[in-house]
């Protein structure tokens, strides 16, 4: 079982680069299924989601190249189905991008129901109210949603609820539609805006996008072109979130400071020095953590994707902090890891009550999900002793090189795994 092995204890001190967004990768290189010439994607974060829905484009037939660690040159013209196969695509939730994309594409698509993080039901009714406001057919059989349209047509679509996978799924499909798109309560995420930023600059006529109402105009067609995505909003909020935990003076890099105002207000409010720049941020803490109430909101709300490592701050904090979940029905399952550390919490639904601990102590523990996997590594950076972390598979799947980033600023964290100690982690960083 790989693992990740922290002492805890040590301040954070220097310098960190954020990688490019998991959020935004996962729904940009399935956008290139819409191009009709070769896109090529820069700063996307090396992480096994990324390997994984490349792979997928593959089966769909068409050529993926690996032009290095961070980029990726797709060349779509030789995509020849509308079908993907379930293998890959239930490993992760953000296939299901596939479906809008497939959908522009060809008018048809058959893809597996996705699998993903568990946070309760997780619906795509949403997503298949647009779709069918487009013009298309929607069914599931066989747990393969299939999707048929004439031709796609612009319409109105007003979202029940804010949700980020039917905005960017109804833009996907929208793009090439004949006539207007109006889509309002639209999620207003920043890899919302990156993605409208990527099909604009391969011809497409996006208006709105980190607005709540975006407007599409279908295009006839989309050319090939070069995009960067933008840096990790999480990955960055994450970092931030060690500096305040482990205590130091660290400066993170390849930010826009914008997509972080709602978790540096809340890190402030918990003690921590932050000084913003054009592209970096500087965390500092020296005072013990304080403690806060947090609700977790759509964009521009603070990010539910930050919730595991907040509350994980919370339970140092001197006093008594409330976490509400705003967005998922139940994403407190990590609380019960955290309380072999010594964390005492009550969880009532969406809300959990953190009783602010003087310190953590160090114990086996694992990671139940993605963000839940950070959450740990934060009250591990806190604790004395040592913390072993399981399932860290759920935390490589979008979290680059986080051991080498970790220990760059002075953390004591290895990877062992199986096979050999450290050697492993090197060879996989
Ligand atoms: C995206 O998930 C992110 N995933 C999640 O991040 C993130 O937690 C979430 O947005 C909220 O910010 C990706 O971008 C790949 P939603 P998504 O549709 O699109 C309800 C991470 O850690 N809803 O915005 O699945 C839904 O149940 C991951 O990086 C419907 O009711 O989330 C939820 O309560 C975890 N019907 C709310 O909306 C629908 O058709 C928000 O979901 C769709 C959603």
């Amino acid at each position: 079982m790989d693992k990740y092995i922290i002492t805890g204890g040590s301040p954070l001190k220097g310098r960190v680069c954020i990688s490019g967004a998991k959020n935004a990768a996962v729904a940009i290189i399935p956008a290139a299924i819409l191009a009709g010439d070769v896109c090529r994607i820069e700063n996307l974060p090396n992480i096994s989601d990324v390997a994984v829905i490349a792979r997928i484009l593959q089966e769909l037939g068409a050529e993926v190249t690996r032009a290095n660690a961070s980029t990726l040159i797709i060349d779509p013209r030789r995509i020849n189905t509308f079908i993907a196969r379930r293998e890959l695509v239930s490993n992760m939730r953000a296939s299901y991008y596939l479906l809008g994309a497939l959908l522009g594409r060809w008018g048809k698509a058959r893809v597996p129901m996705p699998g993903g993080c568990y946070f309760g039901i997780r619906p795509i009714d949403q997503h298949l109210k647009g779709f069918e406001t487009l013009g298309a057919v929607a069914g599931v059989e066989n747990g393969m949603i299939h999707l048929d349209a004439e031709r796609l047509t612009g319409g109105h679509i007003y979202l029940d609820v804010v949700s980020v996978g039917a905005t960017i799924n109804i833009v996907l499909a929208a793009v090439k539609a004949r006539g207007l798109t109006v889509l309002e309560n639209a999620a207003r995420e920043p890899h919302i805006v990156d993605l409208a930023n990527f099909l604009n600059s391969m011809g497409a006529d996006i208006s709105g996008a980190g607005t709540d109402v975006i407007k599409i105009r279908g295009v006839e067609s989309l050319r090939g072109t070069t995009y960067s995505i933008i840096p990790d909003q999480i990955e960055a909020g994450t970092y931030m979130a060690a500096a305040v935990a482990a205590g130091g003076d660290v400066v993170i890099e390849n930010v826009t400071p914008k997509h972080l105002e709602s978790i540096t207000l809340k890190l402030r409010d918990l003690g921590a020095e932050i000084d913003e720049y054009d592209d970096s941020i500087r965390v500092r803490r020296t005072e013990p953590i304080k403690r806060t109430n947090v609700k977790t909101l759509p964009h521009p709300g603070f990010p539910t994707d930050m919730q595991p490592q907040i509350s994980a701050l919370c339970a140092v904090g001197s006093g008594t902090s409330i976490v509400t979940e705003g967005v998922w029905d139940n994403r407190f399952q990590y609380v019960d890891e955290l309380r072999k550390m010594g964390v005492k919490a009550t969880v009532d639904g969406k809300i959990a009550i953190f009783e602010g601990v003087p310190k953590l102590s160090g114990a086996p523990v694992a990671a139940t999900d993605l963000r839940a996997g950070a959450a740990m590594i934060i009250a591990a950076l806190m604790a004395d002793g040592v913390t072993e972390i399981e399932q860290i598979r759920y935390i490589e799947r979008g979290y680059e090189n986080v051991v080498d980033k970790l220990r760059g600023l002075g953390a004591d964290i290895k990877r062992i795994s199986d096979y050999k100690d450290d050697a492993y982690a090197q060879n996989h960083a």
